[in-house]
């Protein structure tokens, strides 16, 4: 009986066996087949069925460069050292560290912060206000901090992501940019400080034609939270390139607040129309400040530095009514939703180039109190916001800390609908892992934890606050440093 049971088993075993390996035989045939009758792919007809794997190691090795052979310091946008930090800000654990720095300080360019020989004592320092923005308008603004959140938009961001940052703004008391997709009640939410973006598609405030409507501008004006206008020429991961929402992100709400057809890519012109000098650009800028009485700034990547020479002197010998209340720089280094390639590595001057030229250009014509200079491209860390801060600029914005914050695993698939983190996409079951409330206490981590260890480089320099930096308080270590 026994005897019999076992032969029987053994029967089936080999059944399932043949049956299987005859399986995959047939699948593998079939591939076989396909691979060597296509013409499209030249190693698959080459290398039948293994010539496949190369996409999937191409596509898995990303997730192991990232995961166990990167350096610390090695990845881009942002290495391993940059993101644990913001990581362990925005969950506020301890920010200490052991044994030393990996990071190199021989490394040409470094900025190194020259400590004073007897720094401040901690209950020497004094709290201050940041600078106020628009002093000569109607409703001039009172920003309550130094670092504050840049534009992203509601359609490039989900609306649990929206959400979290407006609340996470409301406790860190920050504003928050809407970009360039229109003020959705998400941006509300928390009752932070907005900044409506206006871009070229004059998204949330267009006509039927696609203009500028300065009447939905007014009422938007009306909002008490929204606090300044800022006018989009360009943006440092795409310079000269609207923006660009692909179709599967351009759902119903999403089009009916941008007032633009559902279910099409939603592409802004590269240039505001109309809009081709500086003449135009400051006419345009009065125009909103007259229909807003609110804040109007200009944001832009810089190209050219004579352009941002020509325009201070024009800005200077113009009526206040049409002076910028602030500018926004973004540096080429600048993140996006979705840019085309060419134009993000190689267009436009990184911050550190540009920056400098900025804050120069507006200190010569004297007009550095009245125009507020706000910046922006990959200053996630302390010790970058600490050296903007020394390098002119008044406000420090950023976008991709926040995504951070809100648990960003650099995934850099925001230009598709599938972000691993809900983040940028508006798949509800990939949304379901962002709680917007618990998020948004980490994005209020890591604004007060910059805020926070900034103020400590201050006051190692010697400094009451971070708003007394100056150029004095930074080095740039260049080769000829070292020799
Ligand atoms: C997902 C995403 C969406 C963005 N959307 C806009 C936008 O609508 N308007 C804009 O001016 N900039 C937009 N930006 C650029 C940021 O506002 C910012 O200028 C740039 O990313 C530099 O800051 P960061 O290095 O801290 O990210 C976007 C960036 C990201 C990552």
């Amino acid at each position: 009986m026994l005897h019999e049971y076992t032969l029987f088993s053994l029967s089936l075993l080999a059944i399932l066996f043949t049956t299987i390996v005859g399986g995959l035989a047939i699948v593998v045939l079939y591939f076989y087949i396909r691979d060597v009758t296509q013409t499209q792919h030249a190693i698959r007809r080459n290398y039948p069925v293994i010539g496949r794997f190369r996409n999937v190691f191409e596509h898995l090795g990303t997730f192991f460069r990232q995961y166990f052979y990167a350096m610390d310091r090695e990845e881009l946008p942002f290495n391993r050292a940059q993101r644990v930090w913001v990581y362990r800000a925005a969950k506020n654990l301890s920010l200490s560290n052991a044994f030393g720095s990996t990071h190199d300080l021989r490394q040409p360019n470094t900025p190194v912060f020259l400590n004073a020989p007897y720094p401040m004592l901690e209950d020497e320092c004094v709290e201050a206000r940041p600078p106020l923005i628009g002093p000569h308008c109607a409703q001039p603004y009172q920003p309550g901090s130094f670092f504050n959140i840049s534009g992203m938009s509601y359609g490039a961001l989900s609306h649990v992501a929206v959400t979290a940052l407006s609340q996470g703004a409301a406790r860190a008391k920050c504003w928050f940019n809407t970009g360039e997709g229109g003020l959705s009640p998400y941006h509300l939410k928390g009752d932070c400080d907005v900044v409506f973006q206006i871009g070229t598609a004059y998204y949330g405030v267009r006509d039927d034609q696609g203009r500028l409507d300065f009447d939905k501008l007014s009422a938007l004006a009306e909002r008490p939270q929204v606090k300044m206008f800022e006018i989009k020429l360009s943006q440092g991961a795409k310079p000269g390139k609207g923006g660009i929402l692909p179709a599967d992100k351009v759902k119903g709400e999403i089009a009916s607040i941008r007032g633009i057809p559902e279910g099409q890519a939603s592409v802004s012109p590269n240039r505001h129309r109309g809009i081709n000098d500086d003449a135009a650009l400051l006419n345009l800028i009065g125009q909103v400040k007259a229909s807003t009485g609110k804040p109007v700034g200009i944001k832009f990547v810089l190209g050219d530095e004579q352009w941002i020479r020509g325009l201070c002197a024009r800005i200077a010998s113009s009526p206040v009514e049409m002076r910028p209340d602030f500018i926004t720089l973004d540096g080429a280094e600048g993140g996006t939703g979705a840019a085309p390639q060419p134009l993000m590595d190689f267009v436009g001057l990184p911050l550190h180039v540009s920056l400098p030229m900025v804050a120069s250009a507006l200190r010569d014509h004297q007009l550095n109190e009245d125009i507020r200079l706000i910046c922006s491209g990959k200053l996630i860390a302390p010790s970058a916001v600490a050296w903007a801060l020394c390098s002119g600029a008044d406000f420090v914005v950023s976008a991709r800390g926040f995504m951070f914050a809100l648990g960003c695993i650099q995934a850099m698939q925001c230009n598709k609908n599938t972000c691993p983190t809900g983040i940028t996409t508006h798949e509800a079951k990939l949304q379901k892992g962002l709680d917007p409330t618990y998020k948004s206490v980490r994005v209020a981590h890591y604004h007060d934890n910059i805020v926070k260890s900034v103020e400590m480089i201050a006051h190692s320099c010697g400094l009451q606050n971070a708003y007394a930096f100056s150029r004095d308080n930074v080095k740039i270590l260049s080769t000829q440093t070292h020799q």
